[in-house]
C-alpha cells in the first residue's frame, strides 16, 4: 500500500534515462494512458503528455510563462557558475522566454524577415548548398549524413539568415552542443565546467560578432534588421535582448533543424515503402516533411512556469510549478492522431503537430526549417534513391530533455547505380518549395458520385470514389470531408466503412434555408456528376480509452455518430446508442442502425411520444464513460446542461458545420468581403470564418493556429471597421484598421475590402 501521491512510474521518470533518449513519446506511453499530469520528483517538474492539455499550456502564456524556457534544467555547480562569470555570461529574455506585455510588441516587429515572400530568397542558397554538399561525397558508397550534410549546412544557413560571418564550423558545433547541454542536459560536475567554459566562450564570441555588426548594420539578415529596429525601438528591443538572441539565435535556427533532417532521413530509411513513394513522386514531400515533424520532432519538450493556482487536464497544479511539456508524446497521442505510430505522410492533420510548439511564441523560423527539410529530401530521393541505413548502427543522442536527433547517421548505397551517371540531367530537376503553406490540409481530391440514394425524407446518401481510381486518404470515425459544391465548401461527416479505401459515403439533409450547399448536392449530383473534396480531417475523435460510451445523435447528426459506433462495436467495446428524430421516415441510416445495433439502439421519436429524457439519461455519471453527441444546437445545449455534473472531459459534441464551434449565427452577423485585386466580392456567413470564406472562394491565405494567436492569416484591411479578436495587434494597430487577422477577426459593419 502506498500513500504517497507520486505513482511509481512517476518516480522512476528520468528525462535522461536510455528510454527516453530513445523514444521520448515511446516512453511516455504510460502517462498518455493513465497520468497525463504528473510530478517528477527527480527532474522537480510537472510533465504534461497529452495533446489536449500541451496545446491548451502553449496557448495560454500568461498561465503558463515561458520565463524557464531556457533556464539550466540542472543546477549549476560553484565551479561552473564561476567559469560562466569570468566570460560575463548574462543569457537573458531573448523572444522564446520572454513574459508579455513585452514579448508580442517586439515578436511583431522583428517577423518580417520571416514572411514567406522574404524566405524566398533564401532557397536558391538551400539548395546550392546542399548540393555542393552531395557532391562531395556521392561517388563514396558511404556517409554519415550528420557529419557530412546535415550539420553544417543548416549551420551555414542560420548564419546566413542572421546575417553573421561564416565562422569556423567546428567551433560553433562545439558551442552548440555545449549550450545544448548547459540549458536541458545534466552534465557530471565534472562535464559542468568544460561546458561552461564553451558556453562562456559563446557568449563572447556572440558578442563579439554584434559589436562587429553594429558598426555597419546595414546588411542583410536578421541580426542587422534588429539591430536597425533598435534604433527606432530602443525600449523594446534592449541590448540584453540583441545579445542574448545573438547566441540563442544561431542555435535556434541551426540545431533544431539540423537534427529534425537527420531525424526525418532516419525514419523514411526505416519507412522503405514511403521513402520510395517520395522518391517516385516528390510532390509527396511537403506532406512527409510535415508527418516526420509529427512523429519524430527534433524538439522533444519545452518548459513553462505556472504563475498562478490553476488545473492542466482536471490535475491541480499550484502557482510556482516548472512545467517540462512533451511536444513529441503530444503528437503521438491516441487522442489526436490515428494510428499514431504509423508514418502516413498523406495524413491529414499532420500539421497540428506542435513540434515547433503553439500560440504567440510558434516557432517564427518554422518556414525555414521546413524549406530546409523539403530540399534535402528532394535532393537525397533524386540522386540517391537506393541510399539505406548501414545495418546494425547503433544511434545515440546527446542526453538532454529537449533538443533530440541523433549524433550520426550512417547510409550506403552503390555509387555506380547513382541515376545521375546515366542521366545528369536528373541534376537539374526541382519542386518548386511553396513556402507556407500547409500540406494535405489544402490537397483536394476530384471525386466521382457512384450512388445517390435517398436516405430519408429529404436525406440523400451520396457513394463517392476517387475519379482517378486510385485509394481515398485514410479517415477514422467522427471524421468530415469539405464538398465544393458550386460556390461553396460544406462539411459533411463521413458514414461508411473506414477499412473502405475505395469509397466515402456521406449523408445530407436539404435545409429549407440552405444558401446553396445541400440544395447543391440534392439538386445536381447524380451518378456520375465530379466534384473537389478536401479532407478528411477528424476534430470529433473517439477516445479509445473510455470504458463505456454514450453515442446521442439527433437527426442527420447521426452520421459521424453511427461511423463511432460501428468502431466501438467492431472492437468489442460497451456503448449505447440514442437516436433522436421527430419522424421515422425522416431519420436517415435508421435501417442500418437498427440491423447493426440492435439492443444497444434506442430509437426516440418526437411523434411516437418516445422522446428522449436528457436528464435521466446523464442523471449518474459515471467513470470512465464518454459521451459523444451530435445534433441540432438545442439538442447539445440540453446534454451541456444535463451533464454539468459529469468531469470536465466527459461530454464530446460536434454540431453540424465544424464553424459554428466557435462562431453563434444568433450573435454574430454575415457581412460582405471586397478584394481590392480582383474587384470580387465574397460573402461571409454569420457561422464562417473570413478565413474560411475566402478560401472557399478560391483565395488562399496562409494560416496556422486558426485562433488569433500567431499572426500567420494577416490580411490589409483598405476599408470598413474591423471588430478585431486576435491577440497579435497591438491597440494603436488595431485603431488603425489597416490590417486584420482573418481567422477570427471580423467587420462591424456590413462590408469591409481587403487588399487582396
Ligand atoms: C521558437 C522549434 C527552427 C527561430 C521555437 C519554439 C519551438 C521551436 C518549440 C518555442 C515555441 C513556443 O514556445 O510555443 C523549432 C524546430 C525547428 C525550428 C523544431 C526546426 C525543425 C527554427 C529556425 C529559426 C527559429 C530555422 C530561425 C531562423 C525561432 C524563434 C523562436 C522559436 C525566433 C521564438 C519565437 C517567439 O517566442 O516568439 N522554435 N524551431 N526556429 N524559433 Fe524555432
Ligand atoms: Fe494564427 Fe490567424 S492568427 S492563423
Amino acid at each position: 500500500m502506498s500513500t504517497c501521491p507520486v505513482s511509481a512510474n512517476a518516480a522512476a521518470f528520468d528525462p535522461f534515462g536510455e528510454d527516453y533518449q530513445a523514444d521520448p513519446p515511446a516512453s511516455l506511453r504510460w502517462s498518455r494512458d493513465e497520468e497525463p499530469v504528473f510530478y517528477s520528483p527527480s527532474l522537480g517538474y510537472w510533465v504534461v503528455t497529452r495533446y489536449s492539455d500541451v496545446k491548451a499550456v502553449f496557448r495560454d502564456n500568461v498561465t503558463f510563462s515561458p520565463s524557464i524556457a531556457l533556464e539550466k534544467i540542472t543546477p549549476v555547480s560553484a565551479e561552473a557558475t564561476a567559469t560562466l562569470a569570468k566570460y560575463g555570461y548574462a543569457m537573458n529574455r531573448t523572444l522564446v522566454n520572454e513574459d508579455e506585455p513585452e514579448h508580442m510588441p517586439r515578436r511583431r516587429l522583428l517577423m518580417e524577415p520571416f514572411a514567406p515572400e522574404q524566405l524566398a530568397h533564401h532557397e536558391p542558397m538551400v539548395r546550392r548548398l546542399v548540393r555542393e554538399y552531395v557532391d562531395r561525397f556521392a561517388d563514396n558508397g558511404k556517409a554519415d549524413l550528420v557529419d557530412e550534410l546535415l550539420w553544417e549546412v543548416p549551420l551555414t544557413v542560420a548564419l546566413h539568415f542572421l546575417g553573421v560571418p561564416e565562422e569556423d564550423m567546428a567551433t560553433l558545433r562545439r558551442f552548440s552542443i555545449a549550450h545544448t547541454v548547459n540549458t536541458w542536459g545534466r552534465p557530471s560536475p565534472e562535464q559542468q565546467v568544460e561546458v561552461a567554459e564553451n558556453v562562456g566562450r559563446f557568449w563572447q564570441y556572440a558578442g563579439t560578432v554584434l559589436d562587429k555588426l553594429r558598426e555597419d548594420p546595414s546588411g542583410h539578415g536578421w541580426m542587422p534588421y534588429s539591430i536597425r529596429a533598435q534604433r527606432e525601438h530602443p525600449d523594446v528591443i534592449t541590448d540584453s535582448y540583441l545579445h542574448s538572441m545573438m547566441m540563442a539565435g544561431i542555435v535556434a535556427a541551426h540545431e533544431t533543424t539540423a537534427n529534425a533532417a537527420a531525424n526525418a532521413i532516419k525514419l523514411l530509411l526505416e519507412n522503405r515503402v514511403v521513402w520510395e513513394e517520395i522518391c517516385a513522386d516528390p510532390g509527396l514531400i511537403p506532406g512527409a516533411v510535415e508527418e516526420c515533424l509529427r512523429h519524430s520532432g527534433s524538439v522533444a519538450a519545452w518548459r513553462r512556469l505556472v504563475t498562478r493556482d490553476t488545473t492542466i487536464g482536471g490535475v491541480p497544479v499550484p502557482r510556482g510549478a516548472k512545467l517540462l511539456i512533451v511536444n513529441s508524446s503530444a503528437n503521438r497521442d491516441e487522442r489526436h492522431f490515428d494510428d499514431t505510430d504509423e508514418v502516413d505522410i498523406r495524413r491529414d492533420n499532420a500539421t497540428d503537430h506542435l513540434t515547433f510548439g503553439y500560440g504567440s511564441h510558434q516557432c517564427l523560423g518554422r518556414n525555414l526549417a521546413r524549406m530546409e527539410l523539403q530540399v534535402f529530401l528532394e535532393e537525397l530521393t533524386r540522386r540517391l534513391p537506393h541510399l539505406e541505413l548501414v545495418p546494425g548502427q547503433k544511434f545515440t543522442y546527446v542526453p538532454n530533455t529537449s533538443f533530440r536527433g541523433p549524433e550520426h547517421l550512417w547510409v550506403q548505397w552503390d555509387p555506380a547505380a547513382n541515376p545521375e551517371r546515366a542521366d545528369p540531367s536528373i541534376l537539374e530537376a526541382r519542386q518548386p518549395v511553396r513556402i507556407g503553406d500547409r500540406p494535405n490540409r489544402t490537397v483536394s481530391h476530384r471525386v466521382t458520385v457512384l450512388s445517390a440514394e435517398r436516405a430519408a425524407d429529404d436525406v440523400v446518401e451520396l457513394t463517392l470514389a476517387a475519379a482517378d481510381g486510385k485509394p481515398l486518404p485514410k479517415w477514422s470515425p467522427g471524421a468530415h470531408v469539405d464538398l465544393e459544391l458550386g460556390d461553396v465548401s460544406r462539411q459533411y461527416s463521413l458514414c461508411g466503412d473506414p477499412a473502405d479505401r475505395t469509397t466515402y459515403r456521406i449523408a445530407v439533409r436539404k435545409d429549407p434555408d440552405s444558401r446553396g450547399g445541400s440544395r447543391y448536392v440534392h439538386e445536381n449530383l447524380r451518378p456520375g456528376s465530379t466534384l473537389s473534396l478536401r479532407g478528411p480531417r477528424n476534430h470529433f475523435r473517439l477516445d479509445p480509452a473510455a470504458r463505456h460510451y454514450v453515442f446521442v445523435a439527433g437527426g442527420i447528426g447521426i452520421t459521424p455518430i453511427i461511423a463511432m459506433a460501428d468502431r466501438v462495436k467492431a472492437t468489442g467495446g460497451s456503448y449505447e446508442l440514442h437516436y433522436c428524430g421527430r419522424r421515422a421516415s425522416a431519420m436517415a441510416l435508421l435501417d442500418r442502425c437498427r440491423r447493426d445495433h440492435g439492443e444497444r439502439l434506442h430509437v426516440h421519436c418526437g411523434t411516437e411520444g418516445t422522446r428522449l429524457d436528457v436528464a435521466a439519461l446523464l442523471a449518474e455519471p459515471a467513470e470512465g464513460t464518454q459521451i459523444y453527441a451530435c445534433g441540432p444546437d438545442r439538442l447539445l445545449a440540453a446534454l451541456e446542461d444535463a451533464s454539468a455534473h459529469w468531469p470536465g472531459d466527459a461530454l464530446h459534441v460536434e454540431h453540424f458545420t465544424t464553424t459554428q464551434r466557435v462562431l453563434d449565427p444568433g450573435t454574430e452577423h454575415a457581412f460582405d468581403v471586397e478584394l481590392a485585386g480582383s474587384g470580387r466580392t465574397v460573402r461571409v456567413a454569420a457561422d464562417q470564418t473570413v478565413l474560411a470564406a475566402l478560401r472557399a472562394a478560391g483565395v488562399d491565405v496562409p494560416s496556422d493556429c486558426e485562433e488569433g494567436l500567431c499572426g500567420t492569416c494577416e490580411v490589409p484591411v483598405l476599408g470598413g471597421e474591423v471588430d478585431h479578436r486576435d491577440v497579435v495587434l497591438t491597440k494603436s494597430e488595431r485603431a488603425a484598421h489597416t490590417k486584420m487577422m482573418a481567422c477570427c477577426s471580423r467587420a462591424r459593419g456590413g462590408r469591409i475590402t481587403l487588399g487582396l
